[in-house]
């Protein structure tokens, strides 16, 4: 299932309009703080779908019957692009585990690549909603490679997927191999390069977040 957070104009329509304008997306800042924002309107939108217990809490002028979420799910996000949107649903589940993978290009001297997962650090995943964030679902292989990992892990009863922005042979992708996944939007894209980047889409997340790196 595929929910795209832009198929009706919001304030999200504006930011993503801001992460692809190249006169606005080298303000590192910005482009930082606008994938957040994209993260916590994502966290609101998926928080509709989850499960609610009664609580009565007591006010100072009375006793009042709220809701409040019955567990915490977990984050997950793929270093390091996906650290600022995953900010975005931290600041939203505040309560929420966190969990950390690096997964990367490892690039060929022909230009092709493999995914590598390194860096893993991950909570109880047993029978918890679990929310990945990615800003940029390109090839999907990354994605698909992490869901995969965090399934045969803990097996989670669902997985969402927010990406600021998706290209149509990703989602294809990740819905082919992974067919339980909710994938959350920014915006969908058509096309994708011979080297899986994807076109308009906004260039390199990672280095507008955070800066250019050396290819290792
Ligand atoms: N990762 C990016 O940062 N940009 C793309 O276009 C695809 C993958």
């Amino acid at each position: 299932m595929v929910i795209n957070l832009s198929s009706e104009c919001s304030l999200i329509s504006g930011w993503i309009s801001e992460i692809r304008d190249v006169q606005i997306q080298s303000d590192r800042m910005r482009f930082r703080r606008n994938l957040e924002r994209i993260g916590e309107i994502a966290a609101y939108e998926i928080s509709r779908k989850l499960v609610y217990e009664e609580k009565e809490v007591q006010t100072p002028l009375g006793i009042s019957q709220c809701k409040v979420l019955k567990d915490q799910p977990v984050l997950a996000t793929i270093l390091r692009a996906g650290l600022p949107l995953h900010q975005g649903l931290l600041n939203y589940f505040d309560k929420a585990d966190n969990a950390f993978i690096s997964a990367y290009r490892k690039h060929n001297h022909d230009g092709s690549f493999e995914i590598s997962l390194d860096y893993i650090s991950c909570p109880e995943l047993e029978n918890r909603v679990v929310i990945i964030s990615d800003p940029m679902l390109a090839t999907g292989s990354s994605l698909v490679k992490t869901i995969q990992y965090l399934r045969d892990e803990g097996h989670p009863s669902e997985i969402h997927v927010v990406v600021a922005i998706a290209c149509t042979v990703g989602i294809e992708y990740v819905k082919r191999s992974e067919p339980h996944v909710k994938i959350w939007c920014g915006a969908i894209d058509e096309e994708l390069t011979a080297k899986g980047y994807i076109v308009p889409g906004l260039g390199d997340a990672g280095d507008l977040a955070f800066g250019t790196k050396v290819q290792m």
